[in-house]
């Protein structure tokens, strides 16, 4: 999808297959009218003005038929009141969003042209230029995540993909610098979106460590992939008994962007290609979306993409446990007793409790071999934790402050919401088994995401660590919002904006 930022209407390209005009509140033009005044627009709105129900409100979209040489359709787009900063942000996202996904219903929308909203004279508000910014990165993930289609298993061809986006704006440098950032987001979002969505049998750990390896040609990117024997030989005793049910062997991966001085974030990405829960089977309407178990490890391999394509001036590494949870005659058993790299012996309580095992020897070897300054781990980790919060929103868990402020800060530029719950200590005992160090997972299901949560933080010592359980908005059956259905590359846009400030771009 290409983007152009053009400082007039004279200066639009080529026709376009439809021009986007937001409105405010009352039916107020967010964009100068008076440029087309000479065109068959002017009198569009004008007759919108005088006859249609349209009162631009947010995510309200009339799409009008136009016998223009230049437009097709004209989309009068409603985005509600600017008064509440965040909120006109979001509706910005999803307004836009919501008019491309409408676009690509009819056949041959190729190109689309838009009035970038401006300031509202009337509403009495102008924008600054963080705001403006705000505004056109809000447009661009809007455009590219209404355009997002995944259509890689369906035969016949796709009727529309949006090729071309021209943008009509007063602020050329801001559009252009957030093109440039929101190209590379739209880009990786895709990468992170059609790893999840694919058939569980064609993205296997292997197949993952290839997409990993594939990032070889950024320069300045390495990659270390690792094959049981190496798991093996690293004591991962947790990985390996995951692993022990499936065709498909385990891997383990390693992404290093080492492009600055300065100390070293580490993440971690849960890379479960298939959970069916092992010998605790999950049932039917629970299972078959499954696939997105490794949606962790997906966005960390989307976050790679992005910060190489952007060549920031930072230091993170991606470590990504690859494994299925299958059922087979050498699966792992509940009761079994395995050892972790750590050296603490874990009961089985339960096989379908198989995230936090294989993360606990991820955050076991970032500890002990590579020195970092913070952990942040991604998982689709519990279905407590989308009963908690819903499907829109991420638990975070911390034992560091400055790292909980940094991912809400980042949260909010990205509009993907999060929200801290406690690592409560007295959940501790919930772990505690009489057969071995720890078990897995409590018989009482209550405050689940939180006993999980607690089980990972044994293995970080005192590094300063955030965990996210991302189960409920990795992926959606149903569609939601901006994203539609399948995977929606959360978290991916908010561990990239938390890179974006180490890397002294403030927005
Ligand atoms: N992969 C699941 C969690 C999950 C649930 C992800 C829904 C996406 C959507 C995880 O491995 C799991 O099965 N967790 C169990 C834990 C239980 C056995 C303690 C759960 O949430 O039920
Ligand atoms: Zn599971
Ligand atoms: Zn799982």
């Amino acid at each position: 999808m290409k983007i152009h930022i053009v400082t007039s209407v004279e200066g639009r390209l080529k026709e376009c297959d439809a021009l986007i005009l937001p409105f405010s509140l009352n039916r107020t033009p967010l964009f100068d009218i008076d440029q087309f005044a000479s065109s068959p627009i002017f009198q569009a709105c004008q007759l919108l003005n005088q006859v249609g129900s349209f009162q631009g409100k947010e995510d309200e979209v009339v799409i009008q038929y136009v016998d223009s040489v230049c437009e097709k359709r004209i989309v009068f787009l409603g985005l509600g009141s600017c008064l509440d900063q965040d909120r006109f942000f979001e509706a910005v996202r999803s307004g836009y969003a919501k008019a491309i996904q409408l676009l690509l219903r009819e056949e041959g929308v190729q190109r689309i042209s838009t009035c970038v909203p401006s300031s509202s004279e009337k509403e009495g508000n102008t924008f600054s230029s963080h705001q403006s910014q705000r505004i056109f990165r809000s447009l661009f993930e809007g455009i590219g995540f209404g355009a997002y289609k995944f259509q890689k298993y369906i035969g016949t061809q796709p009727l529309s993909s949006i090729q071309e986006v021209c943008c009509i704006a007063h602020d050329y440098e801001i559009g252009i610098c957030e093109a440039e950032i929101a190209s590379v987001t739209i880009e990786a979002a895709r990468i992170v979106r059609d790893l999840v969505n694919s058939s569980a049998h064609e993205v296997t750990p292997d197949s993952v460590t290839k997409s990993a390896e594939s990032l070889r040609s950024f320069s300045g990117i390495e990659v270390q992939t690792h094959d049981l024997a190496w798991i093996r030989t690293q004591k991962m005793g947790l990985i390996e008994a995951v692993g022990r049910g499936a065709e498909h062997e385990p891997k383990f991966v390693i992404i290093d962007w080492n492009h600055s001085k300065s100390d070293r974030t580490v993440f971690i990405g849960k890379g479960v290609t298939f959970d069916s829960g092992g010998l605790n089977m999950k049932p039917t309407g629970a299972i078959e979306t499954m696939r997105c178990d490794m949606a962790g490890a997906a966005s960390l391999i989307g976050l790679m993409h992005a910060v190489a394509s952007l060549k920031l001036p930072i230091w993170i590494t991606a470590i990504l446990p690859l494994v299925e949870n299958a059922v087979s005659a050498h699966s792992m058993r509940p009761g079994d007793v395995y050892c972790s790299r750590k050296g603490t012996t874990i009961e089985i309580a339960n096989t379908d409790a198989e995230g936090r095992l294989i993360l606990a020897d991820a955050l076991n070897y970032a500890v002990t071999e590579l020195n970092p300054a913070r952990i942040v781990d991604v998982a689709t980790l519990t279905g407590a934790s989308e009963i908690a919060l819903g499907s829109d929103v991420s638990a975070l868990f911390s034992n560091s402050n400055i790292l909980v402020s940094e991912l809400e800060k980042a949260s909010q530029q990205s509009g993907e919401p999060l929200w801290r719950l406690p690592l409560h200590k007295k959940y501790v005992a919930n772990l505690k088994s009489d057969y071995a160090d720890m078990k897995n997972v409590t018989g009482n299901r209550a405050g689940g995401a939180i006993t999980a949560a607690l089980f990972l933080e044994h293995f970080v010592e005192n590094i300063p660590w955030a965990h996210l359980d991302i189960a409920g908005p990795a992926y959606s059956k149903e569609g939601r919002g901006i994203y539609g259905k399948g995977a929606s590359s959360i978290p991916f846009r908010t561990l990239l904006e938390f890179c974006l400030p180490r890397a002294g771009i403030s927005r």
